[in-house]
């Protein structure tokens, strides 16, 4: 049975989207970049300088522009 106490996909408030687990992620040029820490968080705001890989710059964007 599944652990719903813990998920393998969050979508943070404002942030990126937190990846439980082994995971491959596709980016917008097609590229595919394994996970590899027990969990990632991937970039939904396109303003990280480390895509697909959020490195916090959602921080610095005004509420509105955040996802
Ligand atoms: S969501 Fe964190 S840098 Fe984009």
């Amino acid at each position: 049975m599944k652990d719903f106490t813990h998920p393998d996909v969050v979508l943070c408030p404002g942030g990126p989207m937190l990846l439980r687990g082994d995971h491959v992620v596709e980016d917008d040029a097609g590229v595919r970049h394994r996970t590899v820490r027990p969990v990632s968080a991937v970039c939904r705001c396109g303003r990280s300088g480390t895509l697909p890989w959020c490195d916090s710059t959602h921080r610095l964007l005004p509420r509105e522009q955040r996802p």
